[in-house]
């Protein structure tokens, strides 16, 4: 996979995205042949509405490549964070990219970060966090949920992360973080149903001199909640946001031109436009509504005194 820095061609067996259109893309593997549901190997074929495609054709193609199919054409784009949250495999809810772009931003993450998150999911913001810290940078993720930890697990494998990442199955709530965290991580960030629980394991983990805390609740009654439980832990300066994306349309529109001559000598403004002029323009549009509501971010820097 590609998942581990930029490629030039492809290599078997490494995913590749098939991108048809920007709500139409896919991911599979370049490879020649594949297991049936009954077992048995047979030729890897990928079907999409412009026709079938013959996976092991992709091998050695530069990634980039626009291919040919029966009804249309495509491209062979590299994996990334961001197709992999519209394309993975949902074991639970997860966090889309508006969101995550909030999250990294805020919890200043870069290449040498050492970060913990909770729970670890889908692995959807787990895959951002990784590409964002690594070479030098470290991500703990925890989740109680066994089957999902393994899952993860391989998934970073596969995805030639593995070195990056360290998966472990523990109950953040009752048991924080472990000993080996104590003073190591720059950031923390939560997803759980009660993260105020898991709060209280924050400061130890913090690196001398402080480190940066996210949380993600859907719910304001969970804001409220981590909210009160970070203030009786002492943690000031907390702030909680909405990230709302707003998508504008592109239109072309039709607009009768002002004669701003006659408007000096006439003061009928009807008349002023002049009918059979009109200009022919594209704009953006403003969306009439915002999409539904994710989540809220409760974000605090956490200082230590020295
Ligand atoms: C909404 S999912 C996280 C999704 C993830 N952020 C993503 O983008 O894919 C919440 C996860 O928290 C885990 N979880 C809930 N309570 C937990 C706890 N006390 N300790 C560890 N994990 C917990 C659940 O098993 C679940 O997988």
């Amino acid at each position: 996979m590609s998942f581990n820095g930029y490629k030039d061609l492809i290599v078997e067996g490494e995913s590749v995205i098939l991108y048809l259109t920007i709500n139409q893309f896919y991911i599979l593997e370049a490879k020649t042949t594949t297991l049936s549901k009954k077992g048995v190997v047979v030729q890897n074929i990928f079907q999409t509405p412009y026709g079938s495609l013959a996976c092991g054709d992709l091998i050695g193609k530069k990634y980039g490549t626009k291919i040919q199919l029966k009804k249309g054409w495509a491209y062979i784009l590299q994996p990334t964070p961001e197709f992999w949250t519209e394309l993975l495999p949902h074991r639970t809810q997860i966090i889309y990219t508006p969101d995550i772009s909030m999250i990294l931003l805020c919890l200043e993450l870069k290449p040498t970060s050492i970060v913990i998150e909770s729970g670890t999911g889908s692995g959807s913001l787990s895959h951002a966090i990784i590409r964002k810290i690594k070479p030098s940078g470290h991500l703990y993720t925890f989740d109680f949920h066994e089957t999902r930890v393994d899952i993860a697990r391989n998934e970073f494998k596969e995805h030639g992360l593995s070195q990056y990442v360290t998966v472990q199955t523990r109950d953040v709530c009752t048991d924080g973080f472990g000993k080996d965290l104590e003073g190591k991580a720059d950031s923390v960030f939560l997803d759980l149903p009660q993260p105020w629980l898991a709060a209280t394991f924050t400061s130890q983990v913090f690196k001398r001199g402080g480190g940066r805390l996210c949380s993600f609740s859907p719910c304001v009654e969970q804001v409220q909640k981590m909210c009160s439980a970070l203030t009786n832990l002492g943690y000031q300066e907390i702030q909680t946001m909405e990230v709302l994306q707003s998508q504008f349309a592109i239109q072309k529109k039709k607009m009768s031109i002002l004669n701003l001559d006659m408007l000096k000598t006439s003061n009928n403004k009807e008349t002023v436009k002049n009918e059979k002029e009109f200009s022919n323009f594209i704009t953006s549009v403003a969306p009439n509504t915002l999409p539904g509501h994710t989540g809220y971010l409760t974000l605090l820097l956490f200082h230590q005194h020295m």
